[in-house]
Formats: structure tokens, sequence, C-alpha cells
């Protein structure tokens, strides 16, 4: 099929180039001149597993380009994807401006028949909106339907996420756009489900909703376990062996991060509050994981003490593995933490020192996971990376002035770190 996607952002870049690689021929269009140019001389502006090679392989097909052009990208296509930004705004809602913007262009480029899908995380009734907007500023007056379409891809694992979902969720307000759907999506070899527009929007923000609730619960059970001597991975693992809960989303950590859980926590919050009802549920979610980050500090400061001209390691600074995205990063935000108790940091990330020098300014960024301790008086497990399990401990334990290690990530067996002679502390254990 002939597609488009708008933006090349995570969803927008992944998505166009897995349907590009299932044989559709896609043009993705982006506003930003100077990241279209790198796309086009084959550079890539994020880290995605699996990604580059793909990009590469369909440009090299003739199915994937890139252009900066809205119009010629609806010209040449049958179905139009928004997967622009939507980011949040100071109470929490969410900017629709992208959304909208690009509506307006694509309804202004519209001279035959199109579906226009949403793909980005948008409130339950935007899709009416986006409608409204395109029959008001279609001059050519031609028929169109908007489809709700959700994502559901991790970031670090987008490609396999895209290649391989568990379901595909398509809302839509008559049957017309039904069969052009399913004839993108039938290369994936996915159950389909088909709901009305304002369903599909709600299982976006029902199911990210959800999965943070699902951290955040673990992450409230890990204090009982720390009170208590149990171990959470233990709690989780005999939790998860129920089918009804599932053991994925039960590591308890020092709290989620990233661009879609703090973001659609809030604004599902504030969309709830605007239908008249208080979901203190989330606020509860939202408060869990703050204070998770609180303790980890309060742990760090008990056991240093005073942190004022002491020397940290911190391993990790992206939001999650497998991806060098800084976005709301818990790790970031403990650097700043540390710094403001007067801690001097040695830092590494394996995929994303370039993009945390804009946002962690005054540490220095260490090119070698095992030399981070050098000099240090403690080191700290940021980011669950599955490199940092190949960490040389007998070095960490020698190069530190007392060998402690404070684990916000579980990569690590208490019993054997202790074996090792480290002062080991870590989530829940
Ligand atoms: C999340 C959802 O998992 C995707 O399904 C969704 O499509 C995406 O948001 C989105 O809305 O675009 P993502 O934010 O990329 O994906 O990453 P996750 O793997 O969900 O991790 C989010 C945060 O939770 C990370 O900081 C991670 O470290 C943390 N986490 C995750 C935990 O602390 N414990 C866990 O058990 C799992």
């Amino acid at each position: 099929m002939k597609l488009t996607i708008i933006g090349t952002g995570y969803v927008g870049l992944v998505t166009g180039a897995c349907f590009a690689e299932v044989g559709h021929r896609v043009i993705c269009v982006d506003n930003d001149a100077a990241k279209v140019k790198t796309l086009q001389a084959g550079g890539i502006p994020i880290y995605e597993p699996g990604l580059e090679e793909m990009v590469r392989r369909n440009v090299a097909a003739g199915r994937l380009s890139f252009t900066n052009d809205t119009a010629e990208g609806v010209a040449n296509s049958d179905v139009i994807f928004l997967a622009v930004p939507t980011p949040p705004q100071p109470d929490g809602s969410v900017d629709l401006s992208f959304i909208e913007r690009v509506a307006r262009e694509i309804a202004g480029a519209m001279t035959t028949y199109k579906i226009i899908v949403d793909k980005s995380t948008v409130p339950v009734q935007t899709g009416d909106k986006v409608a409204e907007t395109i029959k008001r500023y279609c001059k050519a007056k031609v028929e169109f339907d908007v489809v709700s379409n959700p994502e559901f891809l991790r970031e670090g694992f987008a490609v396999e996420d895209l290649m391989k979902p568990d379901r595909i969720v398509i809302g839509v307000k008559t049957q017309r756009p039904v069969p052009a759907m399913k004839e993108v999506y039938q290369p994936f070899n996915a159950p389909i489900i088909v709901t009305d527009i304002n369903s599909a929007e709600l299982i976006k923000h029902a199911s990210n909703s959800f999965l943070a609730l699902k951290i955040s619960y673990i992450n409230a059970i890990s204090v009982i376990c720390e009170a208590t001597g149990a171990n959470v991975q233990e709690v989780a693992n005999g939790m998860g062996m129920d089918e009804r809960i599932g053991k994925r989303f039960l590591n308890a950590s020092l709290g989620f991060g990233g661009s879609c859980f703090p973001k659609d926590l809030s604004a599902f919050i504030k969309i709830a509050e605007e239908l008249r009802y208080d979901f203190g549920l989330l606020k509860e979610v939202q408060r869990i994981n703050s204070g998770q980050m609180d303790r980890f500090l309060k742990k760090i400061i008990d056991t240093l003490w005073v942190l004022k001209g002491k020397k940290i390691g911190v391993l990790g600074l992206a939001f999650k593995q497998n991806t060098d995205d800084v976005r709301m990063s818990p790790a970031i935000e403990l650097c700043h933490r540390l710094q403001k108790e007067g801690a001097e940091l040695r830092v590494h990330d394996p995929k994303a020192m370039d993009k945390a020098k804009a946002l962690l300014k005054d540490v220095t960024y260490v090119d070698e996971m095992n030399a981070v301790a050098d000099g240090c008086d403690a080191l700290v497990i940021a980011t669950e990376w599955e490199e940092f399990k190949q960490l040389d401990l007998e070095r960490a334990r020698k190069s530190l002035s007392h060998p402690i290690l404070f684990d916000g990530r579980n990569l690590f067996d208490p019993a054997r770190m202790e074996q090792l002679g480290f002062i080991y502390k870590s989530i829940g254990r």
C-alpha cells in the first residue's frame, strides 16, 4: 500500500521503517529540515536496536523516502498516519497544537478520498476534533475517514514490538476504512480489534496507566519487603506465576520515567477531572513513583552521611535500557539530586551520554563502564542496561574508597555481592 507517516520521532520513524519492511511504500514527512536531511543522507537521529539497518535496507529498496512536504505525502498515499508529538502542558493536559496543525495541512492538500490515522497518544474524543478540523479546512470537499490506531511500542524494543505486536487496535466511525487498515496490518499476523474511535483512544491511556500502576504496585510492595526482610523479586515471581497477574512489569526500581508514563498519567488524570471523575488511584501511582526516588536517595545519604565533597559513580543515564532517550529519566533526576547534596559525579551510559550532556552539566563523563568507580566513594546503578551485569566487580571493589554499591535496578544477587565484600543496597531485597 502507499502510506505516509507524518512525524519522524520514535514512533513515526520506527512505524515507517517497519511498514516498508513488510512491503508497503512509505513516505515519512517531518517539518524539521535538518532531520530530513540527516535521514535522506542515511543518518538516524535516535538509537533504537535494529532500526538503522532496517531504514537503510528499505531506502535502498526504494520503499522508504523522506520529505519536508506534507502535500507530497498526501498526494502520493492512500493512508496518512499522524505520529507527531503530544507534549504535556504545565497543568498536565495535552498540547494538541501539532495534531491540529497537521490536520489542517493534510486537509489543505487532499484532493481525493483519504484515510487519516492518528497514532499519537491523544485524549479521548480527539478523533472527533480532527475530523471536524479536516472537514473545515478541506477546500476540495472530498470524503475522508479518521481512524484511531494507538501504538504500543516500547523504546529500546520498538522494532520488535512493532514487527510482533500483541494486538492491533483500529478505532473507526464507519466501516469504510476497515479493509484498508486490515491490509496495512495483514503482514504482521497479529489479532486486530475494531472498535469505535473513543474506545481506541482510551485503550492507549488505560493501558499505559495500568502498566505504570503495576510498577508502582510492586514498588510499594518493595517498601514492605524492606521493612520485613522479604525479597521483592521472590514476591513478584510468585505473584507473576498467576496468569491473571503475569510476570512482566513487576520489576521494582527507583521509579519509572520516560516520555510516556509520566506524561500519560498526568494527561489521564486531567481528562478524568474534566469528565468530573477524580482518578485518585492514578494520583497514588504518581505519589508512589516519586516516593521511590526519595527513598533511594535517603538510602544513599543514610549510608554515606554527608555527600558534600564525596565522589559518586553513576552507571546509567537513559530512562531505561537499550535507548539513548534521557527525557524524564529517573537516572538524570537522581544525578541532579545527588549534585544538589554536593556530590561530585562520574557518569557513564552505553548510548545516552551525548543526549545527557544537554541536561546534566558539571559531571565527568566516563567512556568505559569499568572506569566509572575509579576514585569514588560509592557506585550507583540507575538504568537497567543488561551490560552493567558484566561490570568488573573485582575492579570496582578495589577502585572504590570503600566498596559500596547502590543498585536502583536490582541487577545483582545480594548474597553474591556480600560474598564479594560489598555493602550492597538494592530495592526491596
Ligand atoms: C511505554 C509502554 O510500555 C509502551 O507500551 C507504550 O507504547 C509507550 O510507553 C508509549 O506510550 O509510547 P516506554 O516508555 O518506551 O513504553 O518504556 P517502558 O518499557 O514501558 O518503561 C517505562 C519506564 O518504566 C522505564 O523508566 C522503565 O525503567 C520503568 N520500568 C519498566 C520499571 O521500573 N519496572 C518495570 O517492571 C518496567
